[in-house]
């Protein structure tokens, strides 16, 4: 059957109406991790706009797993019952939302981005950093290794942060494990230089993130699905770089441990050739792993018209085109993208002398 942006999609329980997902983006407007008004704007109006799936911005599962102190969390009731308004009119719109948990690790206590983004110490506000190995992911501030006490620990956070997330009413969870965040901090040799059973083998490395994976989904509904963001490479010439092979690895285990959609991110510790960056430029990451692997996969990155979005379901290069900045401009981008392709989609009801149905004005 042919499949196009606006096909639908069933993964476990949840019923996309569409392959069209707003990628987590980072708002640093949140107080003591609760999400408010802005939120609610911010995410609401993606699913006004149409699409099928939103997801939040990182959300941290612990105080210091945060990158700033503006970040969200989903580490206490009251971060609960804040999510709550917000889950609920998304799914109003027709629309699902996801949850994006993460633990920021030694990439942790920076300050808001208007202000520098510089670490910030804890006598002023932040916190020491743990993370895989005592190494410098800012080059400002040395992170401290995690004892295997504290990685206990976060394994539990993550699925105590899960189980809030079922109670907000998401509808799927989404772990960060990209962006030289704390997963990919322990997956990545060029960070984990551990000579414990979580770091030196491939096996090692990503034993973190299946402990973590194993532990949401033994708290989370069986229909529940579950999304890994990955970074596809480290994007370093470096002998010991994250690989697409080692990613392509790290999915079938994913699998095996109940994971359902991979999206693939990349970079994280060093940036890409500019030259690189071009449109579609983290597409092959997507289709490759999905191609060895068989795995849904969510296609990112400088993704930016409805044609391209498009291409990339049409032609199976991935099952979902994740948008990040494109939204940032158009949060209409799916009645947009509906014109831009001749298909019918239906814009909401008080939304329809704007949007009127194909033949009418
Ligand atoms: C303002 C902003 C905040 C972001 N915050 C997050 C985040 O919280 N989690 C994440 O996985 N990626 C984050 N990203 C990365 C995006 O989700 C996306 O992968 C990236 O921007 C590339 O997609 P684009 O070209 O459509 O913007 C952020 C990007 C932007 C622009």
């Amino acid at each position: 059957m042919d499949v196009n942006l606006f096909s639908p999609l069933q993964i476990r329980s949840l019923a996309l109406k569409n392959r069209l997902v707003m990628s987590p983006m980072q708002q640093y407007r949140s107080t003591d991790g609760l999400a408010g008004p802005w939120h609610l704007v911010h995410l609401g109006s993606r699913a006004v706009g149409g699409m099928g799936l939103v997801i939040t911005e990182a959300t941290a599962v612990a105080p210091e797993g945060r990158n700033t102190l503006f970040d969200t969390g989903l580490w206490n009731e009251a971060q609960v019952a804040a999510w709550k308004p917000i889950v609920e009119f998304v799914q109003a719109q027709g629309a699902k939302i996801a949850v994006q948990l993460w633990h920021a690790g030694g990439k942790g206590s920076h300050a808001h981005p208007a202000a520098g983004f510089h670490y910030l110490p804890p006598a002023d506000g932040g916190w020491v950093t743990k993370s895989a190995s005592a190494v410098s992911l800012d080059r400002q501030h040395t992170a401290q290794q995690l004892t295997a006490a504290e990685i206990a620990s976060l394994v539990s956070e993550f699925a105590a942060s899960a189980r809030r997330a079922v109670q907000a009413g998401f509808d799927a969870i989404e772990l960060h494990a990209g962006h030289g965040y704390l997963f990919h901090q322990f997956y990545s040799a060029l960070v984990n230089q551990r000579q414990d059973d979580y770091g030196g083998s491939f096996e090692n490395r990503v034993r973190l993130l299946l402990e973590t994976v194993d532990a949401i989904r033994a708290v989370i509904p069986t229909e529940m699905p579950l999304l890994v963001r990955l970074s596809s490479v480290d994007f370093s010439e470096e002998e010991d770089a994250w690989s697409l092979a080692d990613s392509v690895h790290l999915v079938t285990l994913l699998q095996q441990h109940g994971v359902d959609v991979v999206t693939a991110s990349a970079g994280g510790f060093s940036a890409p050739d500019k030259t690189k960056v071009v449109p579609l430029y983290q597409v092959p990451y997507a289709e490759q792993i999905k191609a060895a692997t068989g795995v849904l996969t969510g296609a990112v990155g400088l993704i930016t018209t409805p044609e391209q979005a498009n291409t990339i379901i049409s032609s199976g290069q991935a099952d979902l085109v994740m948008l990040a900045r494109e939204l940032l401009r158009d949060p209409y981008f799916p009645l947009h993208a509906a014109a831009t392709l001749h298909l019918s989609v239906p814009a909401p009801e008080p939304y329809l002398r704007a949007f009127p149905p194909a033949g009418r004005s």
